[in-house]
């Protein structure tokens, strides 16, 4: 077979060795192999109640909405990656705490436990199930099977969901302590190593041990020990089930992020005090928050939390002693997580969404292989961002969450027929297809037009507090070149160097371009903005990399209500400018608000301080010479915007595929991927990335048959 001629060296051909691109992966490369933290506090056992845990790396919980088959896939994947301990996502134990995913009143469930434990006991982990019910946080009246009305400690309605719960009896409590002991009952039989009892974020456990909300005044409410009761009884109700040799956890928000009002540390210290005086729990799980202040517990990248919780926990420590507890929160890093245990701050520490982006960190920390594991971006899309959007929990870095199933061991198996792969574009899309490829086999050749790597995720790196995007390009870059892919910068692919190339297949990832003439589908207005040659008109692209080029005054005009006008606007405002916002939605940044990616309280509120002047559910109806005219999408208001410097336009983008549909017309083995097929996100480009090895499929190229897509 011919081979792309190449250097399989650390710089590839085409990519010089002083570039940007190359510099920030020395750095990177240079963080992770200088930093000295000793990962052997790690990798010691640990007890608990007669459990023997691997090691001090856990994946705490984690509702993913798969199905049972997949969600023991996904377990296993995870055991197998080396974590030493796992604790089932949310298993709501009553129908009145019911959200939509494993039941555990239900008889049954018993056999799917043993389908979960067995699945983890195989790589030699652990399995622990978490006993949850939801109190308030669910909408009401949805399924169409679960009757009657939420309960909670008080009637107070979620902050998310917004529906009005019941308080809940005497009665009821005592129904709902009976069935966390019958779940727990129904996991110990099933297998599982032990149970956690969800005490924590706004739940309703959580919503007794919180002064904010318990406004009860009886048995269940007031002092800290009526607060707690109900936990003690659950405990206590558990205990009696499960045996004293039986683990048995609490978990608890040490900090419920809204002031005095709510739950803060020595609130909860004063619940765990009470709750270790029982000595019912082995072991204590530290998190925080309630749906109040959901952004300091599922942190967004731009909120610069790293391990923020390990105080928290290092105050549980000083409640309980020798008892284990472990802490979950933004621990990004195997360091991290490893100078958390060095200085006692916790036992364990859940890293969650970490090894949702590789389960195979702890396997690769403890082999040495620190500088591989990819990283987890925390920008929330494709795991709880989909979780509430009523999907399945997928990982934007790393699309084999939820496939694990699908695709099973021998995804990216190597090939019996290893073929020339060409890659055009050196973006998200490009670089993962390139890296699946080559992990499959293949002889991988990556183009990229410009002198740096990751597409507009590189611009996108550039907006505060954005910078774990490129982490992911320097991740994929490295991975690439430990694979022997080479990669040519600065090289523009044509119809012409294809052909002289000759690949046996093409992998179009050539991405998507801003639009430029204020033209909207979305808003049904094709013909674009009228007179807009008048202005100064950037793209997202352009006024990121050159701030300098929107003047003072900027309008930034907003389609879709991403996070990327409000970076833009972030970046703008830092930079001097004053921005005027306009957006066809009805918040700035309405997909970011919510239980969405949770970035929105960490930059709109800046936003608003640097005093954006924000108009919604308004476009630029024209403009004209010295201004632009901004008008209602609902009625005929409208207002002229003086001196405007520039014009940012963040909303569509187009596909650039016409190389694609060129070399298809030539009859060769050609596939589009990513921005190029249709502009989406980085979810969509990695996933088809990881896919396009699967494409491969030498019969279809024998065959004749050459356009593969
Ligand atoms: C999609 C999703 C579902 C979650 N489900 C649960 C759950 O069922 N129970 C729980 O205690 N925590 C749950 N969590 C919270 C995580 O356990 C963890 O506290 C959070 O992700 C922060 O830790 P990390 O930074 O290590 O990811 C969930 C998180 C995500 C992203
Ligand atoms: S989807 Fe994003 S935030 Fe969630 S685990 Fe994956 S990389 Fe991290």
């Amino acid at each position: 077979m011919k081979r792309h001629s190449r250097a399989l060296t650390q710089v590839p051909s085409g990519m010089p060795a002083g570039s940007p691109h190359t510099e920030a992966i020395t750095q990177t490369m240079a963080h992770h192999t200088t930093n000295n933290i000793d990962l052997q506090p790690l990798w010691q056992q640990l007890e608990i109640n007669g459990c023997t845990i691997a090691n001090r790396v856990a994946v705490s919980a984690i509702a993913t909405g798969h199905d049972p088959q997949q969600y023991a896939a996904y377990l296993g994947a995870r055991a197998r990656g080396g974590a030493g301990l796992i604790v089932t996502g949310a298993q709501s134990v009553h129908p009145s705490g019911d959200i939509g995913w494993f039941r555990a009143w239900e008889p049954d469930s018993e056999e799917t436990y043993r389908l979960l434990a067995a699945a983890v006991h195989q790589h030699d982990g652990k399995l622990f199930g978490q006993l949850h019910h939801c109190g308030a946080q669910q909408t009401g009246s949805v399924k169409l099977d679960t009757a009657g009305a939420l309960i909670a400690a008080s009637a107070l309605a979620s902050p998310v969901f917004t529906t009005a719960p019941t308080e809940a009896t005497v009665q009821e409590i005592g129904e709902m302590v009976e069935a966390f002991a019958d779940a727990a009952a129904r996991m110990r039989r099933g297998g599982l190593d032990g149970v956690e009892v969800h005490a924590a974020h706004g739940y309703l456990l959580h919503s007794f041990l919180s002064p904010m909300a318990n406004r009860r005044n009886d048995e269940y409410g007031g002092d800290p020990l009526r607060r707690a009761r109900i936990v003690v009884e659950v405990g206590r109700a558990v205990r009696a089930r499960c045996g004293d040799h039986y683990p048995i956890g609490v978990k608890l928000s040490f900090d419920e992020f809204v002031g005095d009002q709510g739950i803060t540390v020595p609130v909860a210290t004063e619940t765990l005090e009470i709750l270790h005086a029982e000595g019912i729990f082995d072991y204590v799980s530290v998190s925080g928050t309630s749906y109040h202040s959901l952004h300091e517990w599922i942190t967004s990248m731009e909120s610069g939390r790293s391990g923020h919780l390990a105080v928290h926990s290092a105050a549980a420590k000083r409640v309980v002693g020798d008892l284990p507890v472990m802490v979950t929160g933004a621990v990004h890093s195997v360091a991290e997580a490893a100078r958390i245990v060095a200085a006692s701050e916790a036992d364990v520490v859940g890293m969650v969404r970490a090894q949702l982006a590789d389960p195979d960190l702890v396997r690769k920390a403890r082999s040495g292989q620190q500088a591989t594991i990819r990283p987890c971006v925390g920008a929330n899309q494709g795991c709880w961002r989909r979780y509430f959007r009523g999907g399945q929990v997928s990982c934007t870095v790393n699309p084999e969450v939820g496939r694990e199933k699908m695709w099973g061991d021998d995804y990216f198996a190597p090939t019996s027929n290893p073929m020339r792969v060409l890659v055009i574009g050196g973006g998200p899309a490009g670089l993962k297809a390139a890296e699946s490829s080559a992990r499959r086999g293949h002889d991988v050749l990556v183009l990229e037009l410009h002198d740096q790597l990751g597409g507009q995720l590189h611009f996108a790196g550039r907006l505060p507090g954005r910078e774990r995007w490129q982490r992911l390009i320097d991740h994929l870059y490295g991975e690439v070149t430990r694979l022997g892919v080479e990669v040519r910068l600065g090289t523009r692919a044509t119809e012409e160097l294809v052909e002289q190339i000759d690949p046996d297949l093409t992998v179009v990832a050539t991405g998507a371009s801003w639009d430029t003439d204020g033209s909207s589908a979305m808003l049904g207005r094709l013909d674009g903005i009228t007179g807009l040659n008048y202005a100064n008109v950037l793209t997202p692209i352009e006024a990121i990399a050159n701030p300098d080029a929107c003047g003072t005054k900027v309008m930034l005009v907003d389609e879709h209500g991403t996070h990327a006008a409000l970076g833009l606007a972030q970046l703008l405002t830092r930079h001097g400018c004053s921005v005027t916002f306009v957006t066809a939605q009805h918040h700035p940044g309405s997909q970011t608000l919510g239980v969405s990616t949770l970035n929105h309280p960490w930059v709109y509120p800046e936003l608003v301080k640097a005093g954006v002047e924000f108009i919604s559910e308004s476009v630029i109806d024209r403009v004209m010479p010295g201004s632009v005219v901004v008008g209602s999408l609902y009625d005929a208001r409208s207002r002229e915007v003086e001196d405007v410097d520039s014009i940012v336009l963040c909303m569509g983008r187009t596909s650039n595929a016409d190389l694609y549909r060129a070399l298809r017309q030539r009859g060769r083995a050609v596939e589009c991927i990513g921005d190029a097929l249709a502009p989406r996100e980085v979810d969509e480009a990695i996933l088809e990335g990881a896919q396009s090895a699967r494409s491969l499929r030498a019969e279809d190229l024998s065959r004749g048959r050459r356009a593969v897509r």
